[in-house]
């Protein structure tokens, strides 16, 4: 049986591709567009409906890398892990957010040229002592990033929230465990080969949305680490940061399955993991995207 199939199996999900009904704040109105790899130099897909459709019934199986690890075991821990914190929803859910687009501002200071000659050991100094927007004063402190500056994989969330704040690093709370395990899946661990960074470098207080000038005094920096590590693939965690990392206003449904490219590096987006938390049915998608990754990984490796 494939990792897939126990994947599936474990979390008790039929291994057949079925239409469902869109479902929670981070999927919009594209719950069910299917997998469609792209060329690797594509943008969005923009299929018509029906070709979407009959997509999502010959979707075409992904070639699997050879596991590192047993995929019984990861797929059976991540099983667990959902379950241990398969909280209820919060009541009422949160409104969709409003994207904040990044756009490229004047840079009149040179704060962003600078900001992209940046060595790491600036670059961190600076995140830690970054007044450029309002965030800085309720911060605790800020979360610069987490991991090996040399990694292949690279995953992009949106914010700190109050454990990250508190402690310094990224998705260190529930959503984080079940990133871990997610990651485990793939044979990988933060840290080894992974670098995980968020959009922004503070915690927006309550949890509440970026706002569209915090994100763009924040750009350069996630711009520059991305920069200096070079990963093979860059994989985005949930609508907020897809939206901003690609500057686009596409839901996330279409978002996903596609490979798309920042700055010549490939990006595939997937759902964020506090929305698998609560979503049990979108876990089998995740794990699509994360073998969509892989593949991109494994395919960025072969040609190097
Ligand atoms: N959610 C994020 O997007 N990033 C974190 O670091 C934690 C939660």
């Amino acid at each position: 049986m494939n990792r897939r199939a126990i994947f599936l199996e474990v979390l008790g999900i039929p291994a057949e591709w079925v239409p469902r009904q869109p479902a929670g704040d981070e999927v919009g109105e594209e719950a069910g567009v299917p997998l469609a790899v792209e060329p690797a130099e594509s943008v969005v897909a923009e299929a018509p409906a029906e070709v979407r459709a009959e997509a999502l019934t010959e979707a075409p199986a992904i070639p699997r890398a050879a596991p590192v690890i047993d995929p019984a075991d990861a797929a059976l821990e991540l099983a667990e892990t959902v379950e241990a914190f398969d909280v209820p929803p919060p009541s009422p859910p949160p409104a969709p957010r409003a994207a904040a687009p990044v756009s490229r501002l004047p840079d009149p200071s040179g704060r962003a040229a600078a900001i992209a000659a940046m060595a790491w050991p600036d670059l961190a100094d600076g995140v830690a002592g970054c007044t450029a927007c309002g965030l800085c004063e309720s911060r605790t402190q800020t979360v610069f990033g987490v991991g090996d500056t040399q990694a292949d994989w690279m995953l992009v969330g949106e914010a700190p929230g109050e454990n990250e704040d508190l402690q310094g690093e990224p998705f260190v709370g529930q959503a984080g465990k079940l990133l871990d395990n997610m990651l485990g899946a793939l044979g990988l661990a933060r840290g080894q080969n992974v670098y995980i960074a968020n959009v922004l470098k503070c915690r927006p207080p309550g949890n509440r949305n970026p706002e569209p000038d915090e994100v763009a005094a924040c750009e350069p920096y996630l711009r520059r680490q991305i920069a200096l590590i070079q990963p093979k693939v860059i994989v985005v965690l949930g609508r907020f940061a897809a939206q901003s990392l690609l500057r686009a206003t596409t839901p996330i449904g279409k978002l996903r399955g596609t490979v798309h490219q920042y700055e010549g590096i490939p990006v595939v987006v997937t759902y964020h993991p506090a929305y698998l938390l609560r979503t049990l049915t979108d876990k089998a998608r995740a794990w699509e995207d994360l073998c969509l990754a892989r593949e991109v990984h494994d395919r960025a490796g072969a040609e190097a």
